[in-house]
């Protein structure tokens, strides 16, 4: 029988968990843990995930600010923020909604968060951290993926991990915290050849590329436990859909687990966002 991984569920459990400590750390500290999310320009789904994103964690107990920039906001514009963000003690956590407008650095604006601050876990000084085993922010959605994961396995060990997809923000991080969970670790994209195959090999296959329905019923092993990351809108009939990379209806009954879209991978990114800002406010304050 395919266990299906319910990822709001199991968010859910550690939202609670992060808001009874976010109440310890107010009584303790007088200090409330503070979050800056800064969204440049008017892109919509950017708008809906930082709304959530305030919305969530203030029901938590945070205090979250938002920062929403028009598209014509120039490199010194954002930087300035930025500076006065990490020199503000009452923000603790700083997250920059990617992607930022053609005209802005990412890697520049990345840079500019104090590594403390950087919630996100994109910071190279936290990347470093990552990827040499030391005590560091790691990015939310990784990180999330890897609690479904370690739920659901109880020995990740030998484990041969698939990857697809190779960007900063999922990819990289992922195989990286796979890697130090002693699983053997391949990651696939778009220049990969015989990529079916190599999937095919996956004890556990990690789906981030943002191609909807891509993964289909012959790239998975019998008894596979696959995490779908992807979120992308389609839409049929008129009607609009969340759709995964991962064709879920037509893998359901070969994998052994499997994340759904929605209700998977998504409510986890935003437990672990809170998670992180606690974790920093805690570091901040120690
Ligand atoms: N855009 C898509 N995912 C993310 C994320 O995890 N963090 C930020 N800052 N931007 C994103």
């Amino acid at each position: 029988m395919t266990v299906i991984i319910d990822g709001k569920t199991l968010a859910d459990e550690i939202v609670q968990n992060v808001a009874q400590e976010v109440s310890a750390f107010k009584l303790k500290n007088k200090v409330t843990p503070g979050l800056a999310v800064v969204l440049v320009g008017g892109d919509p789904a950017s708008g809906v995930y930082v709304r959530n994103k305030i919305k969530r964690t203030e029901q938590a107990g945070f205090r979250s600010i938002a920062h929403y920039l028009p598209t014509a906001t120039t490199q010194q514009q954002l930087d300035e923020l930025i500076d006065q963000l990490n020199q503000d003690n009452s923000i603790h956590g700083i997250l920059v909604q990617l992607p930022l407008p053609a005209h802005l650095s990412e890697s520049r604006v990345i840079e500019a968060i104090s590594p403390a601050k950087d919630v996100d876990g994109f910071h190279p000084e936290n990347v470093g951290k990552l990827v040499t085993g030391q005590q560091a922010l790691v990015p939310c959605t990784p990180l999330g993926c890897m609690i479904m994961l370690k739920r659901h396995i109880a020995d990740l060990s030998g484990k041969h991990a698939v990857v697809i997809g190779r960007s900063n923000i999922v990819g990289k991080p992922i195989a990286n915290l796979l890697l130090q969970s002693d699983c053997t670790v391949t990651v696939v994209h778009s220049r990969t050849q015989n990529i079916e195959e190599i999937c095919r090999s996956a004890d556990i296959l990690v789906a981030a590329v943002g191609q909807p329905l891509m993964i289909k019923e012959n790239w998975i092993k019998p008894g596979a436990v696959v995490i779908d990351v992807g979120i992308n809108q389609t839409s049929s009939a008129g009607k609009r859909k969340l759709v995964g990379d991962v064709d879920y209806d037509a893998v359901f009954s070969k994998v052994s687990a499997i994340t759904p879209v929605p209700g998977g991978v998504g409510p986890m990114t935003i437990a672990c966002l809170m998670q992180n800002t606690l974790t920093a406010a805690q570091h901040q304050l120690n």
